[in-house]
């Protein structure tokens, strides 16, 4: 496992968010990240652990360019992210939790996974090659192609999901709850894909979970989100036998006892 390359490292970054409505009795802002510095090396199954509403998804779109951030930077494959330019799919992507509301209900699978290779202006014949090279890589029958998404399972429309977001063959994915909103049975199966892919492609993953359980066995270093904060960052085994945080704490004690 090769741990001495970074691709990605966030230097004090922070996220205030303005509340909208005009009720003055509550706090009018939101620090939804707070003065997060964490470095993430290439090949790592890096997890992002906490409870709703501790900033998580914040950090994700911070990282993907969604949000700017209010302070700090973003360092990527060495380059200090300039907040004008856009993330390239070639380098990075998301993969949401809801695959319903992350894809159009009137496009068919095949054009939904064809969708960021025609935003890159790529070649038609050797991107239809591709299209049908990962929709066979996550386990979708060619059968399934031209169905619409309303026509799939929720297993089969997340491994859509994962296949248009490695379709660019991006260096670096966020997978954002990639399995929260699937039965406990699928949850395994679709992961396995996700594994399998980061094998195949040399990927790193940044996986933002709340599932303890779950990251436990699959993340090489876990970082414990807590109110905007890291409270805590290191070696999977490390945090799980001997947590630091009182907060760590409770997680552990709340899901793996
Ligand atoms: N666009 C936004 N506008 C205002 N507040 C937001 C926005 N996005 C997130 N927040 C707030 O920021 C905090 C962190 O949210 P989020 O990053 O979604 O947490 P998580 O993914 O860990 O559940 C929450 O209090 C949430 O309400
Ligand atoms: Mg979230």
């Amino acid at each position: 496992m090769q741990r001495e390359i970074p691709i990605l490292s966030m230097n004090h970054l922070s996220k205030t968010f303005k509340k909208s409505g005009f009720d003055l009795r509550k706090k009018p802002i939101v620090r939804a990240v707070k003065d997060v510095s964490l470095t993430i090396y290439q090949g790592e199954l890096f997890a992002l652990i906490g409870e709703s509403g501790s900033g998580k998804s914040t950090l994700g779109k911070l990282l993907l360019k969604m949000e700017a951030p209010t302070a700090g930077d973003i360092i990527f494959l060495n380059q200090t992210d300039q907040t004008k330019v856009k993330r390239s799919p070639e380098e990075m992507q998301i993969i949401f939790q809801n695959p319903e509301s992350a894809m159009n209900p009137f496009m068919t699978i095949f054009n939904i996974v064809m969708e960021p290779l025609k935003a890159l202006g790529q070649e038609q014949l050797s991107s239809e090659k591709q299209v049908i090279n990962i929709l066979k890589k996550v386990g979708i029958d060619e059968s399934l192609f031209q169905r619409f998404p309303s026509q799939l399972s929720g297993g089969q429309k997340q491994r859509v999901v994962i296949a248009r977001a490695l379709v660019t063959n991006p260096k670096f994915v966020i997978a954002d709850e990639p399995v929260s909103s699937l039965d406990v049975s699928l949850q395994a199966q679709i992961v396995n894909v996700m594994l399998d892919l980061k094998k195949e492609f040399h990927l790193t993953y940044l996986f933002i979970s709340h599932d303890l359980q779950l990251v436990s066995k699959i993340a090489d270093r876990v970082a414990v989100m807590y109110q905007g904060e890291i409270v805590e960052v290191g070696e999977t085994k490390d945090i799980l036998e001997n947590p630091q945080h009182e907060y760590t704490k409770t997680l552990i004690a709340a899901q793996l006892n």
